[in-house]
């Protein structure tokens, strides 16, 4: 079968998704298979008519790729691929509604408020700041509230940098997350559907030099110490396995996602966020994790391509 591995577009993300789609091509020419790599922009729509690929990959990360639209026109044309279809997408991108489904789950997410710029402007800048570092407390970490690879998202230890940190997160887009700031082992898990039955993978243990996960601690090699399996208790890591399972079957993820979460001195597991289209690149925990599993990246997906076709 011929595979169109979607990467690039036009989001924030456009670099780490040609990194994931070029590591993924290679690794499915690897199993044999016939692999374009496409570099997705507003000519897709046409491309897909034409080309008509017997299944596609969705390596895209960030606004279109992530958000449903690309899916959606996936499904309009009735390609077969890879990834959470365009419900999963809307439910999982959003990080305030990943947030809530897992909350009214019983899982813990570390507090949080969603803040559209308009309230600002309604109830000025002080007083939205002023309310929310009495709900939250210091330090908090904002991030936009759909975005990914920690671009925008900032930790403020102290109110004045406040003002200066919201401004950077608006430049993303039109929803700020506040969310209370949890301390503790930074954890990512895989979890795959190899079977009809989602599993989890490894979790892998994130340990960024400077301490902050941010862009550059994720994608330049020798930043981040990364230990797959993470050095967790063994009821722990079987915990964060069944929270990244419960998220993604609460979110209507499909094929392979990632959770990431925070392990607490206590034990406390906080779920951070989910990632319908997880990063694939050489520095990203996903490959990682299925290394760790005893599995290939190659393997693992010439599988999905093979139960998304039939
Ligand atoms: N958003 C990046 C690609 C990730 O989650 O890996
Ligand atoms: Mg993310």
């Amino acid at each position: 079968p011929t595979v169109a591995v979607l990467a690039g577009g036009l989001s924030h993300e456009r670099d780490v998704s040609l990194r994931s789609g070029r590591r993924l091509s290679a690794a499915l020419r690897g199993e044999g298979l016939t692999v374009e790599e496409w570099d997705t922009d507003g000519s897709l729509l046409d491309r897909l008519r034409e080309q008509r690929p017997d299944a596609a990959v969705v390596a895209l990360h960030g606004g279109e790729g992530e958000n449903g639209s690309v899916q959606t026109v996936l499904e309009m044309l009735r390609v077969p691929y890879v990834g959470t279809n365009s419900h999963g997408c809307r439910r999982a991108w959003d990080k305030p509604t990943a947030k809530t489904l897992v909350a009214e789950a019983d899982f813990h997410t570390p507090d949080w408020v969603a803040l559209p710029h308009s309230t600002f402007r309604e109830l000025g800048a002080r007083a939205v700041l002023n309310a929310m570092v009495d709900r939250l407390e210091l330090p908090l970490i904002l991030k936009p509230d759909q975005g990914g690879s920690a671009l925008g998202a900032q930790v403020v230890r102290d109110a004045a940098d406040l003002p200066a940190a919201m401004v950077g997160c608006f430049a993303y887009g039109e929803t700020v997350l506040a969310e209370r700031f949890v301390d503790g082992v930074e954890v990512a898990v895989t979890v795959v559907e190899r079977t009809a039955e989602p599993e989890p993978l490894p979790a892998v243990e994130i340990v960024p030099e400077s301490g902050v996960y941010d862009y550059t601690a994720r994608y330049t090699a020798g930043l981040t110490d990364f230990f797959a399996p993470a050095r967790l208790p063994e009821d722990t890591a079987k915990a964060v396995g069944e929270l990244a399972v419960a998220a993604h079957r609460l979110l209507g993820l499909r094929d392979i996602s990632r959770t990431d979460a925070v392990v607490m001195a206590d034990g406390t597991i906080q779920f951070l966020e989910v990632n319908p289209s997880p990063g694939l690149t050489e520095t990203s925990t996903v490959p990682m994790a299925v290394e760790a599993a005893g599995a290939s990246l190659g393997a693992v997906f010439a599988d999905l391509v093979t139960r998304a076709i039939h």
